[in-house]
């Protein structure tokens, strides 16, 4: 019987269960929001489909009732404020720190042996939070950035490409900010087949520009964070922890070293199954990669050190 629970019911909360619904990812899944009645309604409203879609996972909504979340295998933290049209991730920081703090205090004293998702942001950031403030094994603790950006990576590249989504392959690594992200061209794949070859210089550095500000495009079109992949990127991580499946998913995760870096959450591709993080993938950067990851680690870092400014840490 497994068992989620997803903080937060806004639209990337809310879309996350539908899809854990959908893809009968868990058995349970429960929603909870600090808002009276809304996690309860979009819970009803998820259920209303699954007859209609042919699921039997069961999704209930609570407010602020910790004790309902008890015994969850994952928890997927999508609390606090989403940004508005031309605010930068980072600057959410000073309203969604404490939350986050405090949303995953609360659930872990009803599952103390649960694996953590952030998606909150500065994702990367309150990562990095969530791990020192409880003091977890570090494998227990990830974002899912890299996901979500690998996706929107994908995205541009099948565009580009004029191709199927689905025969693109790549990888995004770094921190999950407009200006930290690195879309690693030199790896993208259409089919086995390096997209290098079928893509001119201009327009492959033009999908990478795309994917970085992926994000804040969609936040300027629709007024609000975007919620369909973040939700699903969510729930893509949650399935490879439930099933075990040894997905390897560039995720946001604590390097002790590895990449060259030591005491900070940022993505590189990780193994994810049962344990969480099992295993971290540390393979070979060229030497531009090398120089934008450690700019990107420096970036991340800076916004860490706003942790204890704040009294968060
Ligand atoms: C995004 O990039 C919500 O951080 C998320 O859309």
């Amino acid at each position: 019987m497994a068992k989620i629970t997803v903080v937060g019911a806004g639209n990337v909360g809310a879309t996350c269960a539908n899809v854990l619904a959908y893809n009968k990812i868990a058995d349970e899944v429960v929603m909870l929001d600090v808002k009276e009645g809304v996690s309860e309604g979009k819970a009803i409203d998820i259920m209303q489909t699954a007859q209609t879609l042919g699921f039997e996972t069961r999704v209930t909504g609570v407010t602020n009732d910790y004790s309902k979340t008890a015994g969850s295998d994952v928890v997927i933290v999508t609390s606090g404020i989403p940004r508005k049209p031309g605010m930068t991730r980072e600057e959410l920081i000073g309203t969604n720190a404490n939350i986050v703090k405090s949303v995953v205090g609360n659930c872990l004293k009803y599952s103390p042996e649960a694996v953590f998702i952030i998606i909150s942001n500065p994702m990367d950031t309150m990562t990095y939070l969530a791990l020192k403030a409880t003091g977890l094994p570090k494998n227990r603790i990830l974002g899912m950035g890299g996901t979500l950006d690998s996706s929107r990576f994908k995205y541009y590249l099948s565009q580009a490409l004029n191709a199927n989504s689905n025969q693109v392959e790549g990888i995004v690594i770094g921190g999950h900010g407009d200006t930290t992200m690195i879309p690693l061209k030199r790896l993208a794949t259409y089919n086995g087949i390096p997209v290098s070859s079928l893509l001119d210089a201009a327009s492959l550095d033009k999908v990478v520009a795309d994917t970085m500000v992926g994000g804040a495009t969609l936040t300027g079109l629709l007024g609000t964070s975007a919620w369909y992949a973040p939700g699903a990127a969510g729930a893509y991580v949650a399935q490879a922890i439930i099933s075990d499946y040894k997905r390897v998913i560039p995720c946001c995760v604590y390097l002790e070293g590895e990449y060259g870096q030591k005491d900070i959450c940022i993505g590189v591709p990780a193994v994810i199954g049962r344990r969480g993080v099992e295993k971290i993938v540390d393979f070979k950067l060229n030497d531009e990669e090398k120089a934008l990851f450690e700019k990107s680690a420096n970036a991340v870092r800076s916004t860490n050190n706003v942790l204890k400014e704040i009294n968060a840490l």
